[in-house]
């Protein structure tokens, strides 16, 4: 049986919410990790509270919305390559997959993160977390970026001056973010 023509449309449609779905998770994720870091270092019972309030809290995120969102993205994504199987011949497609495979692995990291911060064995501090938060934003500029232009994927002086702004913007963050943590110590 053929499908119907908006077929494609459809799976394009819940693949891009699954993306943003996966996305929200994934920062979502490891700024839990960075207050569960910080939480370590209180004492007595309010630290064990806040340590599984925060275990309690990264597993739901984990399991109910990140994962989720990632099986929809790429199950949506599959469905979108039978389709169109002829994207996979192409330059742009295939390091989009490139990307995507780094963000899958970034995935399962966030998990062995998870399962070692809930054995209290998590040797990473709030400052490497931080900056850790910073690589998914990398791969959905870049990706998302791909699958805009394609193959004529631009590197202008405009594009420069683009990712030049967004990386001062990031950096800008990383330096406000300390300057209130010194500031409330
Ligand atoms: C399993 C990995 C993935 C595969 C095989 C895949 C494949 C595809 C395909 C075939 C399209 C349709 C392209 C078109 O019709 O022009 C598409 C669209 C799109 N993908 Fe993915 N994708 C994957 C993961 C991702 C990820 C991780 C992101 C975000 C970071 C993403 C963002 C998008 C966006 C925003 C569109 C809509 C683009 C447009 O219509 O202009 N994809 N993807």
């Amino acid at each position: 049986m053929a499908l119907p023509a908006e077929a494609y449309l459809w799976f394009k449609s819940l693949h891009i919410i699954g993306v943003v779905v996966w996305f929200a998770g994934l920062f979502y994720l490891v700024r839990l990790f960075i207050y569960h870091v910080e939480a370590q270092e209180l004492k007595g019972e309010v630290k064990d509270a806040f340590i599984k309030q925060y275990s309690l809290m990264e597993k739901r995120l984990a399991n109910i919305i990140t994962t989720p969102g990632m099986v929809l993205a790429v199950s949506m994504a599959i469905g979108l390559l039978i389709l169109q199987p002829s994207w996979l011949y192409e330059r742009w497609m295939q390091v989009k997959l490139l990307f995507v495979s780094l963000l899958l692995f970034y995935h399962i990291f966030c998990y062995k993160l998870m399962s070692l911060l809930a054995n209290d064995n998590c040797k990473w501090t709030g400052r490497q977390l931080r900056a850790l938060n910073e690589l998914p934003t990398l791969f959905l500029v870049i990706v998302v970026m791909l699958v805009v232009f394609k193959n004529n994927f631009p590197t202008s002086s405009a594009t420069w001056l683009i990712v030049g702004l967004v990386l001062f913007m990031a950096v800008s963050i990383q330096f406000y973010a300390r300057y209130r943590r010194l500031r409330n110590t």
